[in-house]
This record gives structure tokens, sequence and C-alpha cells, in this order.
């Protein structure tokens, strides 16, 4: 099959490129963005391949149809950039990756809180510089806290398995129980409850309709003063400038997050020589006690080399049978 990568970073091309022999596919390689204006791009390839930012709606799926294009692969778990109705209607299939390396997602969830918590990132430049003050340093033992994990899926699991280990409590909210969660002793509880009763929140469900803003003004109002927030899922997920407003007042008091609402104007490039024109994330990055990551809670060796392999078996599966077992349908 011949597949036009959009996108495309260096570690991509090292990870695919490597995986790519045990598979007959022809691959190009963009480095820029997939939109309705570089569909045409792929003209003649019949599958193209994404990821997390590119944007995949009706406009750039009909110029992907006309151009030949049969299949979309994700090269990632979300598919909330893709208008799967769209895609059914124009009969282009849409297949992802639903899991690779769990772990990936759930110890970097562990990482920020770590960090946050006792402020490595302060800690790191002050020592440094030869300041060797522990002021403003001071953090809390984990152990024995109060964790809400909204979202028990593969890696809500995970990142349950960890807390475990810590000695938290667990609260759990999903619209599914997960078994092996509730054998750790988790305790499913409404939504509501799990805000008011957690000292730790973290975001492990979808991006959809129904969950978008879930933390919104109102789901602050009902945690507890000082609550820790992480957001390792979808930036979506989070009203930002609720979550300013609260960390203003003290409601919030850390937040560690590696996906952010508008992130796709943002991440995975070096903007380091640009004027930050985001007032939202300009405020953020002024809390002492805010800790955010440009959504690399997946970048691990084994998880990249998951993602080309299955990306590429999707492929192979697609081209030979006209259908995949990983295909996500509206
Ligand atoms: P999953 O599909 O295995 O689990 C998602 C869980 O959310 C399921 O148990 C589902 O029942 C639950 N859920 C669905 N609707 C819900 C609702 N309204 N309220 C509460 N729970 C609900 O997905 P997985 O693999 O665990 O991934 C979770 C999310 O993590 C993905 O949707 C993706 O957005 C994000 N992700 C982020 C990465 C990163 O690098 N930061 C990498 C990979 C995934």
């Amino acid at each position: 099959m011949k597949i036009a990568f959009f996108s495309t970073k260096p570690y991509d091309i090292e990870f695919f490129r490597a995986s790519s022999s045990a598979f007959r596919h022809t691959i190009e390689f963009h480095d820029f963005r997939l939109h309705a204006g570089a569909a045409r791009l792929a003209e003649g390839c019949e599958a193209v391949c994404v990821f997390v930012n590119d944007i995949v709606d009706r406009a750039t799926l009909k110029g992907l149809v006309s151009g030949g294009t049969r299949v979309v692969a994700l090269r990632c778990a979300g598919f909330n950039n893709v208008d799967l109705a769209a895609a059914k209607e124009l009969g282009i299939a849409v297949v992802r990756v639903p899991a690779y390396s769990p772990y990936a997602v759930a110890e970097h969830t562990l990482g920020l809180l770590l960090a946050l918590n006792r402020r490595l990132y302060r800690s790191y430049n002050r020592v440094r510089e030869g300041n060797f003050s522990l002021v403003g340093l001071v953090g809390f033992d984990v152990h024995g806290l109060t964790v809400g994990i909204v979202g028990t899926g593969t890696i809500g699991e995970k990142v349950a398995k960890l807390f475990n280990g810590f000695g938290c409590r667990l609260l759990c909210y999903d619209v599914r129980v997960n078994s092996e969660v509730e054998a750790l002793g988790a305790e499913y509880v409404e939504f509501d409850q799990l805000l008011a009763d957690s000292d730790i929140i973290t975001l492990h469900c979808p991006l959809m309709k129904a969950t978008y803003h879930l933390i919104d003004e109102s789901a602050i109002a009902k945690m507890k003063q000082g609550v820790t927030l992480l957001n390792t899922s979808r930036g979506g997920l989070v009203d930002t400038m609720a979550v300013v407003n609260a960390l203003k007042s003290g409601k919030i008091g850390n937040l560690g997050i590696d996906v952010y609402e508008e992130e796709d104007r943002l991440f995975f490039e070096d903007q380091s020589a640009r004027v930050m024109t985001d007032d939202v994330f300009a405020r953020l990055l002024t809390f002492p006690n805010v800790l955010i990551t440009g959504h690399q809670a997946f970048f691990t060796k084994d998880a990249l080399l998951q993602i080309a392999e299955t990306t590429l078996r999707n492929l192979s599966e697609f081209e030979a049978s006209g259908s995949c077992s990983n295909a996500v349908e509206a």
C-alpha cells in the first residue's frame, strides 16, 4: 500500500523505517500537518497516516477520497480529530492504535505528580545555581491520600495499580466497571463524590461530547481545597480558564498537564523564538505549582515501536481484507 504520512517527526521516520521491513508498504513522509488544503498531496496514496493534531474533518476527507485514499490510519489511540460520521458517509475507513504501552502514559502521570508535589523542576534549577534553600519546596506524602481516577480503561487501570502501590485509597468514576481495578479494592462512586473526596484527581477518559469540559467551574467548586489535578488524556476535558481562576484562588493546589485544549497551535513544534500569543497558556506558565509537558506521555521507545508495528499491521489487514479489527466507527 502507498501511504502518505503527515506531521512526521524524525522519531516517526526512525521507528516506522525500522518496522517497515516486515511489511510491504511504500511510505511518503511529510513533515507538515494534514488539513483540507494538504489533502491533494496524498493523491495516489491508498492510505494516509496521521497523528493527534492533524485536521481530518469533512473537507479533508472529501479531498482524500477524490485523490483515491481509502483509509486513514491514526498512529495514536485518540480519534477526536477525525470526523467519523463524514468518514462513514464518504466510505473511508479509519483505523487506530487502540493500545500501545499504557505504562508509558500511566508512568508519566505519576512522573508529573511526583515532580509537581516535590517541585523537582524548581530544585533542579536552584541546585544548578548553587541555591540550596528548601523554602517553597515543601511537598506531601502521597501514601494514604485519596486518588480519584476518571476513566478506568487501559491507561486508568495502570494508573490505579501504580497509586495502589503508593498505598492510596482509590475512588473511580467510569461508565463501566473494570474488574481488575475493583480487585485492587478501588471503589466506583458517582462523579460528584469523586470530586468531593479526592486529594488527587487524574483524568483518563476519552474526549467526547459527553466529556468536553468535564472539569469546569461547577466541578471545581465541588473539589477539596488545594486539590491536585492531573490531565494526561485530552485538553478539552478541562475548561482551562476555570482552572486558571481556581489556581489563583488556591482551590486547585497543583496542576500537572500533558495536554492542553488549544495545544494544536503550540505542541510538537519549537516555538521558543516566537512570541507567545496564547494568553491563557502564558498565564498557566506563571504559576509555580503548575507543571506542563507537551503531549509526551506516550513518548517511550517501547510505545513508538508498538505504534509503528500496529499501524503497519492495521494497513496490511485492511489491504488484504478490506476491513480492520482496529477500525473506529461513528
Ligand atoms: P480506553 O478506551 O481503554 O479507556 C477509556 C475509559 O474511559 C473507558 O473505561 C471508558 O469506559 C471510560 N469512559 C468513557 N466515557 C466516559 C465518561 N463519560 N466518563 C468517565 N469515563 C468514561 O482508553 P485509554 O487507552 O485508557 O486512553 C485514555 C485516553 O488517554 C485516550 O482517550 C487518549 O485521549 C489519552 N491518551 C493520551 C496520551 C498522551 O500521550 N498524553 C497517549 C494515549 C492516550
